[in-house]
């Protein structure tokens, strides 16, 4: 489904450039629960970026069903974000003026159109059909990322990227949510997750440690 081939990431600072990735090899299929673990520091956040479309590589590829992330353009590539995708982060990212409900839709709204029957569907799965008239002000953190992940799911994404989605939660909140975005694969969605918490990640089918720029396979 996902390919990444020799990707390479620097950054231009203040002090000089960083080569943060150093060409990153790494597959992923249908049905996957793929984590990503590593360091602080060594990248995952930016691989995430590269493979999800939201940043571009200095070098390398990324390839979404056979097709290069870097020939697609700016208006493609925000479809390929949309539409085929999905993205879950550590801080939820929610729009605090709009309702539960409203946040669950936008990304159908912005793909063209509104809908609803699947928002219902997906916060009744999540757990917060009753909330949904709520604002992310009046939700737990557990509450606002359980919004985030239905959010993610709205347009039926092929693949799910999560950044350190329990990382800002209490043991047992976390709990929660990992098994629900375990119930979510055991029903055919595939995810890639950027986690630092080992006892998460030993859950999924695959492992890949981030180190030096480079992955290493821990599992598979
Ligand atoms: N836009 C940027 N410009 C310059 N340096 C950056 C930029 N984004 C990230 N970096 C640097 O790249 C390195 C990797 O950052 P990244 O956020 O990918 O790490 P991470 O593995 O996700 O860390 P964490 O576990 O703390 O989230 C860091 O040293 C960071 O300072
Ligand atoms: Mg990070």
């Amino acid at each position: 489904m996902l390919r990444a081939i020799a990707l390479e990431k620097e950054y231009e600072g203040p002090r000089g450039k960083l080569h943060i990735l150093r060409g990153v090899n790494l597959e992923l299929n249908k049905g996957d629960m793929m984590f990503i673990i590593g360091r602080s520091g060594a990248g995952k956040s930016t691989l995430l970026h590269l493979l999800g479309g939201l940043d571009r590589p200095t070098a390398g590829t990324v390839e979404f069903r056979g097709e290069d992330l870097s020939l697609l353009n700016e208006e493609s590539l925000a479809k390929y974000r949309n539409k085929r995708v999905g993205f879950v982060f550590q801080f939820y990212h929610l729009l605090p003026e709009l309702t539960v409900r409203e946040n669950v839709e936008l990304p159908s709204l912005i793909a063209g159109k509104r809908r609803t029957k699947r928002s219902e569907d997906l916060l009744k799965r999540v757990g917060l059909w009753e909330r949904r008239d709520h604002l992310q002000s009046e939700l737990s953190g557990g509450e606002q990322q359980r919004a985030a992940i239905a959010r993610a799911l709205i347009n039926e994404p092929e693949l799910v990227f999560c950044d350190e989605p329990t990382g800002n939660l209490d043991d047992e909140t976390a709990e929660s949510i990992h098994r629900l975005i375990f119930d979510l694969n055991r029903e055919g969605q595939t995810f890639c997750v950027v986690t630092h918490e080992e006892s998460f990640a030993r859950k999924g089918n695959r492992i890949l440690r981030l180190h030096e720029g480079v992955v290493d396979v821990v599992k598979h």
